[in-house]
């Protein structure tokens, strides 16, 4: 089953995808007392943008996703930057328990789910995680920014518009990044067992109107993406929405819910 991360959508990933900045791996690594000597299990990893730089503060790291094209972009990209603690995984949520039993009880620093959680069952995941984490050790719900059109500025809102006359349909999906479901993940933390806190990393960016195409080719689903001899006429019609402006200002608010072990 194909789930929309595949082929070409990988590679806008990969390329266009901003990773996080270094202030979101210090709050990792004070939320949960990360060291050297820890392991680190990233779920959801896709092409590693949280995983190789926390792989530079720990022992090791499991990078797992279901997507294989994610996946090996990942890995190449881990190979590219000489890092030799990370092993990837071909799995989904659903495969923690096999997990577990393979990396033994109370053996792990963090579990990292990097703007993916929405795409998990949380409340069934929440506890299957406990188990396999060292005192102090905790789950982080990361998320990244909100999505590229539903940003509270004039291009953004005309961004929106045009994407849903493209694809005659409304886009109001958060992925996760609004305050609703960060309230949901914290409640569903505390439920299973862990003391939560949110930390917030906040900064501004600028993007042209490539890495504003890109950016929305690396969000939609492989079925979803406009077929290459559309991509002209598909940037154009951006372009002429968001005209004259071709510089996107973007306020980027990163969030870690912490979950710590109790
Ligand atoms: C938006 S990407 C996030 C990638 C990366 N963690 C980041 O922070 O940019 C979401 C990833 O979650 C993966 N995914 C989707 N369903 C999943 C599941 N049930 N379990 C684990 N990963 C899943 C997708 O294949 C995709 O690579």
């Amino acid at each position: 089953m194909g789930l929309g991360f595949g082929g070409e959508v990988a590679r806008f990933y990969q390329r266009y995808r901003r990773g996080y900045p270094p202030a979101v791996f210090d709050a990792l690594v004070e939320a949960f007392g990360l060291t050297p000597e820890d392991t680190v299990v990233d779920l959801g990893c896709g092409t590693g943008q949280l995983t190789l730089p926390i792989a530079a503060r720990v022992r090791a790291v499991v990078g797992v996703d279901p997507e294989p094209d994610m996946l090996e972009l990942a890995r190449q990209a881990a190979r590219d930057q000489l890092f030799g603690n990370v092993g990837w995984l071909l799995g989904a949520d659903t495969d923690v328990p096999a997990l577990a039993a393979l990396l033994g009880d109370g053996r792990v620093g963090a579990v990292t789910i990097g703007q993916a959680l929405h795409w998990m069952d949380h409340d069934t995941l929440f506890p299957r995680l406990r188990p396999l984490l060292r005192p102090g050790g905790g789950v982080a719900v990361v998320t990244n920014g909100t999505p590229l059109w539903l940003q509270d500025t004039a291009w953004s809102r005309a961004l929106r518009g045009c994407l849903e006359q493209w694809r005659g349909a409304e886009l109001s999906q958060p992925c996760g990044t609004d305050a609703a479901s960060q309230r949901r993940y914290a409640d569903s933390l505390v439920a299973a067992g862990y003391d939560v806190e949110q930390r917030t990393v906040d900064y501004t960016d600028e993007i042209d109107l490539d890495d504003l195409v890109g950016g929305v080719y690396s969000a939609l689903s492989r079925d979803a993406l406009p077929a290459p001899e559309q991509r002209t006429e598909f940037a154009t019609r951006i372009r002429d929405a968001l005209h004259p402006e071709t510089r996107f200002p973007e306020s980027v608010r990163v969030t870690v819910l912490a979950g710590r072990r109790r």
